[in-house]
């Protein structure tokens, strides 16, 4: 493997569509079905706005998973890992970290004072991923998903 990570391009919404329609990535986000085009229009509006980077995680040159960034114009230099996800067969073998590890180094080197991000408290993969990179959790809570479901979420922070 030769994991690298590139910012998005616009000829990338084909693979988020499929990434986000697969049935066990939606089902660990809690997220609903999208078409084609609500990728196209992502793109398009992330490349507008300052506050949100999203970097495509590749295999060489097969994309394998994504990463989002927002919180990036916050006041508080405060950035949030809003999304991380890869394919099922990409998971477990240590790629969430490396390329979380590279986001937060991008982040320090920026000058951000910390990260935070909010997970499922039943996603386990998710969380041990998170601590190798430096997070803890710091708030538990209930919230109502896209998907309707009512699930135990949590707040995780690493501070730089
Ligand atoms: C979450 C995700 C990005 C993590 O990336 P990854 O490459 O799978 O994670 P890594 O292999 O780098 O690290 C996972 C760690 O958790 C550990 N882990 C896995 N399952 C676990 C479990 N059930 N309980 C405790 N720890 C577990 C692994 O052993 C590993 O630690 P180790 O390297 O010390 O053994 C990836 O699994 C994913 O895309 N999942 C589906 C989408 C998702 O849940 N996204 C996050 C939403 S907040």
């Amino acid at each position: 493997m030769n994991i690298r990570m590139q910012s998005v391009r616009p000829e990338d919404a084909e693979f988020l569509y499929r990434i986000m329609n697969d049935q066990a990535i939606r089902d660990a986000l809690d997220e609903t079905p999208t078409q084609p085009g609500d990728w196209v229009d992502a793109i398009a509006a992330w490349e507008d706005d300052p506050d949100e980077e999203v970097y495509i995680i590749l295999d060489e040159n097969t994309p394998v998973g994504w990463l989002g960034i927002n919180g990036l114009a916050s006041e508080g230099k405060v950035a949030y890992i809003k999304m991380i996800g890869l394919f099922p067969q990409y998971q477990n073998k240590g790629i969430g970290t490396w390329a979380l590890r590279q986001a937060l180094e991008m982040l320090r080197a920026r000058g951000f004072a910390a990260a935070a991000l909010f997970t499922n408290q039943r996603n386990l993969r998710a969380q041990g991923c998170y601590r190798k990179c430096g997070f803890q959790i710091t708030e538990k809570f209930v919230e109502k998903r896209a998907n309707g479901k009512l699930v135990a979420r949590c707040k995780m922070e690493c501070v730089f």
